[in-house]
């Protein structure tokens, strides 16, 4: 399925972190229909399940890893159980993340606390445990899964757009000191996806084909992947939709006038951590 005018080599073993809905899942059907044994991490072991179903339905290999990656010890344990059952991991995708919105004066020291972890120190964890592996053999992937909250200053994203703004400059380091052992990282920096943690289209009075689906991200990481080996591209690969009025500035803007504290937003729901 590859791209025949392509010399890139797609990765063999993937481990995605948030795999068992939206974006993270979508990313993971999409490598796995190329051939990717994908391990599939995220809470929700039922939704998980579904996801290695279909998978599996489609032709593909799919391991299912339920852990909250927070919890002390779980990467390294997802890389580990990843590893002896698929081999090893040459692509990491990093899509696990939280939001707890508000602004800087009214977050409390908790969601600030639980979003730095979830969305910033799990990444630094999972990297950390493959990144060795992957530079023995001279090849590997690391794919954030950021956000237009990260990439622009908007006034009420707290600890969510500072943990998103840092990640970028965490793929962006790991990339530096990789590049030259085959490996490249990227961050993927969506704005609105028709995910569970996004706002409903129609609450903003934005249509349902306005925003972007997680199959749209899914075509971005896929098209990453097919790129040859001297190519890099990145550091941050914005996707936003189209319309203005659904693009990550207006939307949120929109949110906060329309929405009284303490969602403020970026067109995401809060998630109880
Ligand atoms: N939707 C948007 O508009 C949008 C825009 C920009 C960026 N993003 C980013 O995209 C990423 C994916 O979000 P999504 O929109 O696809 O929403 P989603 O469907 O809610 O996906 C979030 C994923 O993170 C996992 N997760 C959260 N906490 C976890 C933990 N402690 N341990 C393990 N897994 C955990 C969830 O799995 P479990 O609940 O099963 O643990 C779920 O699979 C996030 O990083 C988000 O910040 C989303």
């Amino acid at each position: 399925m590859n791209d025949p005018l392509s010399t890139a080599t797609y990765p063999a073993v993937a481990l995605v972190a948030g795999a068992s809905s939206g974006i993270g899942a979508a990313v993971a059907e999409r490598v796995a229909a190329r051939g990717t044994a994908v391990a599939l991490v995220g809470r929700r072991a039922a939704e998980l399940d579904e996801v290695a179903a279909r998978v599996r339905a489609a032709g593909g290999v799919a391991l299912p890893l339920a852990m909250d990656l927070a919890e002390p010890g779980a990467a390294e344990r997802a890389v580990t159980g990843a590893e002896r059952a698929l081999g090893p991991v040459d692509l990491l995708v990093c899509s696990a993340g939280t939001v707890r919105l508000a602004p800087i004066h009214e977050s409390e020291e908790r969601h600030w606390q639980r979003q730095l972890q979830v969305n910033l120190t799990v990444p630094f964890l999972l990297a950390r445990h493959v990144l060795p592996g992957m530079r023995e053999r001279g090849y590997g992937w690391v794919v954030t899964i950021g956000s237009g909250a990260g990439a622009e200053v908007i006034p009420g994203t707290g600890g969510y757009g500072v943990s998103k703004h840092a990640l970028n400059r965490l793929t962006e380091l790991i990339h530096e000191e990789n590049r030259d052992h085959g490996i490249r990282a990227v961050t993927i920096a969506p704005g609105w996806v028709a995910t569970r943690l996004a706002a409903r289209p129609a609450d903003l009075g934005v249509s349902d084909d306005d925003v972007l689906t997680p199959d749209d991200i899914a075509d971005t990481v896929d098209w990453l992947l097919q790129r040859p080996a001297r190519a890099s591209v990145g550091p941050v690969i914005r996707v936003e939709p189209t319309a203005s009025r659904a693009a990550t500035r207006h939307a949120m803007t929109d949110h906060i006038n329309g929405t009284p504290a303490p969602t403020l937003a970026h067109p995401v729901r809060e998630t109880t951590p």
